[in-house]
């Protein structure tokens, strides 16, 4: 897509739409409204003081100029909720509203006024992530009735602002929002397509074109390492196991000695359940269930192309979880490669066994900070919905910096306790047990058996079930994947520099 952006001038943009973020209880007779006003012949005013246009976020409305003025043509309002709430990171949103009422209307270019007062690179960042994002469509293979017009040019207007933040901004946003789609793609993708073999080989071939090294370990040499845990839920697959790694190494290192951030996702490319198998109704949902290594695989993409100074890994699991003569049954026991026992009593609990022996070989590869990522229990969404995702983590400052940086790009996680409920995962015949006691607490359970696979590393664990995906369509993006936390984890590394 074509992106620039402009310091002055907005009006007189040679677009198909300029596009104005509105505030409620907003003034079309002040700064940036009162321009557009003019230009509509007082069609601003008249429908913000009519209330027909509220500037509720997700609300748009097009105008349009009197023929003689402007270049242009028509006037997009788009809602921005109250003022005073308004963030850097809301831009994305307006902007994607924006970018999809226009796209819809069959045009192509757009010019926005955001009217953020933050950071300029920040803003134009933001604008452009939501720009791209909102052009994700979840019809990739429909032969007819196919989405497939797309915006090709955005403007970003901001009053003042030097030519190199803007550029610098837009770009950053392009990566960030094109790593999101890339992960949101595979997210979709039908498990017969993107088989483990199929998501490394993707992988692979991003790791080429990013600039990263990537190595793919088969079941052989998992069966060396002792990944018994995560072979284990494999057994009953025609698809091999497949264990993805990647690395990102900056130029000039500015990272403390030692210092290693690993991201690790789940990528249970179908989950039936196994043995312990899931009712029919919405089993297809369960393609999904390899969402947390999209993301760390989309993460390390951005990451790649945005060059902090601080190396970061990536490892995914990569499995399909079915039932078979050959599957694992309710009580089996394993050794992980840490060399601990565990006793599979839910064949479903499956997340946790994979992610096990990932997270140790984190470690092996040097990690001192794990983040896992993982489409883990169904429980997080009873918990939390889909605003939230869950966190959980043996390091507070850790969990504390996730959070709050989620803040900061508009993602909220919300913290669940692990100490105190060490018993749940305590097995009768063997070291760890991979469910918790009946139905109680089974997030935390879920996270308290990874913690069991940490050596000395600081970890956070990230349950993305409740927010990886989006039953409904926004207005800013389709319903579908979501391509949750890449933008935290980005902006982790990133002020960790
Ligand atoms: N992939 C599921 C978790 C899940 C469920 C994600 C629903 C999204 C929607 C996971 O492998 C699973 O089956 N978890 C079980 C754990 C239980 C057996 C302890 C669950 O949540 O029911
Ligand atoms: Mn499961
Ligand atoms: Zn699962």
């Amino acid at each position: 897509m074509n992106s620039r952006g402009i310091s002055k001038d907005f009006t007189g943009a040679r677009v198909d739409a300029l596009a104005v973020a509105v505030f409620k209880n907003d003034d079309a007779k002040k700064g940036a409204l009162k321009a557009l006003d003019t230009l509509t012949d007082g069609q601003v005013s008249s429908v913000l003081g009519s209330g027909e246009f509220k500037g509720e976020s997700g609300e748009s409305l097009l105008l349009r100029f009197k023929a003689d003025k402007g270049k242009a043509g028509r006037v997009l309002l788009v809602g921005a909720g109250e003022a005073s709430k308004y963030k850097t990171s809301d831009v994305s949103a307006v902007a994607g509203a924006a970018a999809r009422k226009v796209r819809d209307l069959n045009l192509k270019t757009l010019a926005l006024d955001p009217r953020s007062k933050g950071d300029v690179v920040e803003t134009a960042s933001a604008a452009m992530l939501g720009v791209v994002t909102s052009q994700f469509e979840l019809d990739k293979y429909k032969t007819k009735d196919k989405i497939d017009k797309s915006i090709s040019g955005f403007t970003i207007f901001i009053d003042g602002a030097k030519p190199a933040e803007l550029k610098n901004g837009l770009e950053k946003g392009q990566i960030l929002g094109d790593s999101m789609n890339f992960t949101r793609d595979l997210a979709n993708e039908p498990p017969n397509i993107l088989t483990p073999t199929e998501m490394a080989n993707r992988t692979k071939k991003m790791a080429r074109e990013a600039g990263l090294t990537c190595e793919i370990l088969s079941e052989a040499q998992m069966k060396k390492l002792g990944m018994n845990s995560l072979l284990s839920v494999s057994l009953g697959s025609e698809q091999p196991a497949q264990l993805i790694f990647l690395k990102y190494t900056p130029k000039k290192s500015t990272a403390k000695k030692g210092d290693l951030l690993a991201l690790v996702g789940k990528g249970v490319m179908f989950d039936t359940g196994g043995i312990s198998l899931k009712p029919g109704e919405g089993m297809d949902a369960m393609k999904y269930d390899m969402s947390g290594g999209a993301t760390v695989v989309g993460a390390m993409r951005a990451i790649a192309m945005l060059k902090p100074s601080v190396p970061v890994i990536g490892v995914v699991g990569c499995v399909e979880n079915m039932p078979d003569g050959k599957a694992s049954r309710p009580s089996d026991v394993v050794t992980a490669m840490n060399g601990k026992t565990v006793e599979i009593l839910n064949t479903d609990a499956e997340g946790r066994l994979v992610l096990a022996d990932a997270v140790a070989y984190a470690e092996k590869r040097g990690a001192s900070k794990i983040i896992d990522l993982a489409t883990l229990t169904g429980a997080v969404i009873i918990a939390l919905g889909n605003r939230n995702t869950g966190i959980m983590g043996n390091d507070q400052s850790l969990v504390d910096s996730i959070i709050s940086t989620g803040k900061e790009v508009g993602e909220g996680f919300w913290q669940l306790p692990l100490e105190g409920y060490e018993s749940e995962v305590k097995s009768d015949i063997a070291d760890v047990k991979n469910i918790g006691t009946k139905r109680r607490a089974g997030t935390i359970a879920g996270g308290l058996f990874i913690q069991e696979f940490i050596d000395k590393a600081k970890w956070a664990h990230l349950d993305i079930a409740g927010t990886a995906w989006s039953d409904s369509p926004k207005a800013h993006q389709s319903k579908g994947p979501t391509g949750v936390a890449i933008r935290t984890l980005v902006k982790l590394v990133e002020k960790s520099q």
